[in-house]
């Protein structure tokens, strides 16, 4: 089956209505491996007959003014293609005027304990415009099925509270992070990273890995641990924003008291050069 490609709220509407309801992948473009296997989780999630819909919007409303909104990759030629090759059946593309006909003045805000730390505590809005495109896309696609990447770990856990808190009729997805062989989380941005920074990349994966096997199944001093690895990093010449030990239920604080450790998640950003890169891992409970 050829995919087909929407651009308007109309031709989206009329390409869904009346049937099955799809699976769906919502993304910014500049597609890479973590992408398809989105696509590949979201093709096995829906049962027979249900389709796939992937959407490319690379989203003003999450950037702030001096992020990098106008030099975001635009590769939508080849980004079709491979969501083609990869079995996806529609593509939704709108453009800005079709998302946004009107100053987009109607916001979800997600709660500040969840959204206003980390990512949020240094991207101020970004969760807010998050939110408002991801319900917005949602409620046009209307899919039983939304997969995302816990390579955006913090964005997952606001996406799937909005969901939960505002009935949103959808199963939210995590797909397992996609890494190169050396270990560094595929991510559009690694395309800003020169020859010798990609080199040095895969070191902030390395640092999550050996926080994750110093954090002692008994009682532990989680702000040591943070400070122990965001040292490495700066020694190393990379400026981090954060490194942060989490549960990974709602990213609460860690109780570093308690005998019986809880799931938890290590989460950093860091600035290599001018490229900012995250990553985080999972912690099972021991
Ligand atoms: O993760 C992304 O690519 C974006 O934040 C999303 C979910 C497509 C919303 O613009």
């Amino acid at each position: 089956m050829t995919m087909q490609i929407v651009r308007s709220v109309a031709d989206l509407r009329a390409a869904l209505c009346g049937g099955p309801a799809p699976a769906f992948v919502p993304t910014m473009g500049n597609l890479h491996a973590g992408h398809l296997a989105l696509i590949a989780q979201a093709r096995a999630a829906a049962s027979a007959g249900h389709p796939v819909v992937a959407s490319i919007f690379v989203n003003r409303l999450q950037f702030a003014p001096h992020e990098d909104f106008d030099a975001y990759p635009r590769t939508f030629e080849r980004d079709a293609e491979l969501l083609a090759a990869q079995g996806c059946d529609l593509l939704f593309a709108p453009r800005e005027s079709d998302l946004y006909p009107e100053p987009q003045d109607v916001k979800v805000h997600p709660p500040a304990a969840l959204a206003d730390v980390l990512e949020g505590a240094f991207r101020p809005g970004f969760f807010v415009g998050v939110c408002t495109v991801v319900a917005k896309l949602f409620n046009l696609v209307q899919p039983q099925w939304a997969v995302f990447g816990k390579k955006d770990y913090q964005q997952l856990m606001v996406i799937r509270h909005m969901a939960r808190q505002l009935a949103l009729n959808v199963e939210v997805l995590a797909g397992e992070t996609c890494r190169a062989d050396d270990g560094l989380a595929l991510s559009s941005r690694n395309g800003y990273l020169s020859v010798e920074e990609r080199a040095e990349a895969p070191f902030l994966a390395q640092t999550l890995r050996d926080l994750a096997a110093a954090v002692p199944a008994g009682p532990f001093d989680a702000a040591a641990l943070e400070r122990t690895a965001m040292d490495r990093l700066r020694a190393r010449g990379w400026s981090p924003d954060y490194v942060a030990l989490r549960q990974q239920d709602r990213l609460a604080l860690p109780d570093a008291t308690v005998a019986a450790r809880p799931p938890l998640v290590v989460l950093a950003a860091a600035r290599l050069g001018r490229t900012r890169l995250i990553d985080n891992l999972e912690i099972p409970a021991a």
